[in-house]
């Protein structure tokens, strides 16, 4: 993701600085290699040796006490950088970047970039919705910087409403996709996770082992890549990726009723979650009581969502996941065919590794024309990924 990649935070003087703290720790853990420079007024508000400590790397206060080994300090670290981000920006750096002023660090090593710059504004609402910061922030908008919107809420001034600095995992999934090809830009990705519930009564309900990772990293990676992604997701423990669209459904009927909702609007469905093939008969209205010692359960099919949108004549590019204890690649490719797919990941849910609830995955992916592909064991993040380079080469052009 971010491994390797030098990045240049610049923190400006705001309240929200603080937030830049949490954001350089994000940036330096997935393996970034994090040089911060901070404006006066940044150290006001909190101390250079923080970011310092965290980042590794002295901080970048000053212009001229930067001619470091013959170079020239703001130069070759504009050079060297991958992602320049301002954390927290104020109306006044996005009104100096606009207007071309270049009288500090943090201002003359922005333009003498030429990676993509990522602002983060926050400011008070009156400040933000000011012509003045509106036409800056529009210029600069124009001129290819990218931007995380800054939130509502209560404002440090005690006013109400936008110029609450986004959330640090918000600017830090925004500098992942500033740096990550957009090529499924334009692109709409549906994507199902997690499992289904039937309810057997008010308290009890069939299931499955789905933690719904598989498909939340699918829907974060197709985002990254500039997708516009509509999550369906199961009920799941985890926090829905930043910038998804999510639905959140219980049973199989719901998940089918929320698919066939948005499925004219996809380019591509992505089928990651573990659907119930069966369903209680009857839900009963009041909890069962205990009696014999063997009770029984009458079970109805469930419709198969996948084979749905499998027999429908336009349908968008269809990828479905086999889970598999015995015969994997068989049963994987007779569900190609028996569901008209146009591609199926078949993993091996026996293993402790692969499958339900882990974080890795093994898979073996075969496609409609006929070839196959053999993914080794990989993070579930990683395999999202190679799913996503093999949907996306498969993808009709428009
Ligand atoms: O969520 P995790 O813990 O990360 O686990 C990931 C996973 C194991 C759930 C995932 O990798 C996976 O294999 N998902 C599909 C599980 C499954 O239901 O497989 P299946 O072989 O029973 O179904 C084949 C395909 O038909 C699947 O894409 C499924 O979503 C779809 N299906 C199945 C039944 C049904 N009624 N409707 C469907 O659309």
């Amino acid at each position: 993701m971010l491994k390797n990649k030098t990045i240049i935070l610049g923190v400006c003087g705001g309240i929200a600085a603080y937030k830049a703290v949490e954001l350089l720790r994000l940036l330096t853990r997935s393996g970034a290699d994090v040089h911060v420079i901070m404006t006066r007024s940044a150290q006001q508000f909190i101390a250079p040796l923080t970011f310092q400590t965290l980042s590794s790397h002295p901080v970048h206060t000053a212009l001229f006490n930067l001619i470091e080994e013959d170079e020239i300090g703001h130069i070759s670290l504009a050079d060297r950088a991958d992602l320049f981000i301002i954390v927290p920006a104020t109306a006044n750096i996005i009104g100096k970047i606009a207007g071309g002023i270049a009288d500090d660090m943090l201002t003359t090593t922005v333009m003498a970039t030429k990676a993509p710059v990522l602002i983060a504004p926050a400011m008070n609402v009156n400040m933000y919705r000011n012509r003045l910061y509106q036409e800056n922030e529009e210029k600069l908008r124009r001129f290819g910087y990218h931007f995380v919107a800054p939130v509502s809420g209560r404002l440090a001034c005690g006013w109400e409403g936008e110029g609450k600095l986004a959330a640090p995992e918000a600017v830090f999934e925004a500098a992942v996709g500033a740096v990550t090809p957009q090529d499924l830009a334009g692109r709409v990705i549906l994507v199902t996770a997690g499992p289904t519930r039937e309810e057997i009564d008010p308290v009890r309900y069939i299931s499955n082992h789905s933690s719904g990772k598989m498909g939340y990293a699918l829907a974060r990676a197709a985002r990254r890549r500039g997708a516009r992604v509509l999550l369906i997701s199961g009920p799941t423990a985890l926090p829905i990726p930043e910038g998804v669209e999510v639905i959140n459904v219980i049973s199989a009927t719901e998940m089918l009723t929320a698919v066939m909702a948005h499925v004219d609007e996809c380019d591509a469905v992505i089928k990651a979650a573990a659907v119930a093939d069966y369903r209680p008969v009857t839900r009963c209205e009041t909890k069962i009581k205990k009696q014999g010692d063997v009770i029984s359960l009458e079970m109805t099919k469930n419709p198969d969502i996948l084979a749905l949108l499998g027999s429908r004549q336009r349908r968008p590019f269809l990828a479905g996941f086999a889970a598999e204890t015995d015969n994997l690649a068989g049963n994987a490719e007779q569900k190609l065919k028996a569901k008209n797919l146009d591609m199926i990941i078949a993993n091996d849910v026996s293993q402790e590794d692969a499958g339900f609830n882990v974080d890795t995955n093994r898979v073996l992916l075969f496609f409609k024309e006929g070839a196959g592909e053999q993914c080794e064991l990989m993070s579930k993040a990683q395999l999202a990924d190679v799913i996503l380079d093999a949907l996306g080469a498969r993808l009709p052009t428009r």
